[in-house]
């Protein structure tokens, strides 16, 4: 089976994308590796972030690797805060934190539209790729659920009633943006090539 290094000190992260490649890559962590240290991510842009901490990786290994930034993108807030989801409330801050901030300036307003979008970065031989996804719903009035991480308790996809952080991991994994995102680096490593880019 294809051994690739994942570019992430999320724990959450490293659980969901490694029961979705279960079957198919079999996924090291940096602690695997020995590898420690803060993976910088200053780019402006989801890609340029997720080549950043792929590059890290890259740099100190030359091991096949890859790395994903996600961002919540909210359609009241011209998509803020998009690339800066991690920092929203400051530089230090907690997913409550984040979540409490974003709960008040949504106050009010009508338009709750909302989208995740996850861009992964694999470095196979030096060489970047690009694959991208993207899931649409709503941002809640309150917290529901306490599964997931980050947003999920106040985000709910389209065509479900229950928000991400009350979903059983399989199926968050089979609609969200880094499960799509996922399964196009699946399908690319299994021949099945939908990149968005070199
Ligand atoms: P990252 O830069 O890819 O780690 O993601 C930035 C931030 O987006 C994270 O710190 C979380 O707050 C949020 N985020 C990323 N993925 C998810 C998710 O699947 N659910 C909820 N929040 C997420």
């Amino acid at each position: 089976m294809r051994t690739l290094v994942f570019a992430t000190n999320n724990k959450h992260k490293l659980h969901e994308v490694s029961e979705i490649l279960r079957d198919s890559v079999l996924i090291k962590s940096l602690s695997d590796i020995g590898l420690e240290g803060d993976i910088p991510e200053t780019a402006a842009t989801l890609q340029g972030n997720a080549l950043q901490k792929a590059q890290w990786v890259w740099e100190r290994t030359h091991t096949d690797c890859f790395a994903d930034d996600t961002g919540l993108e909210v359609e009241a807030l011209n998509g803020a805060p998009g690339v800066y989801s991690a920092r929203y409330a400051g530089e230090h801050c907690s997913f409550d934190d984040n979540i409490n901030k974003l709960l008040t300036a949504l106050d009010g307003c009508a338009n709750r539209r909302a989208c995740f979008r996850t861009v992964i970065c694999l470095i196979e031989h030096g060489v970047p790729r690009y694959f991208e996804g993207r899931v649409d719903g709503v941002i809640l009035t309150e917290r529901y659920g306490t599964d997931g991480f980050g947003y999920d308790p106040v985000f709910m996809p389209d065509r479900f009633a229950v928000s991400f952080a009350e979903m059983p991991l399989d199926v968050k994994n089979m609609i969200s943006h880094r499960g799509i995102a996922v399964k196009k680096l699946v399908d690319y490593i299994m021949g099945r090539d939908t990149r968005i880019s070199n």
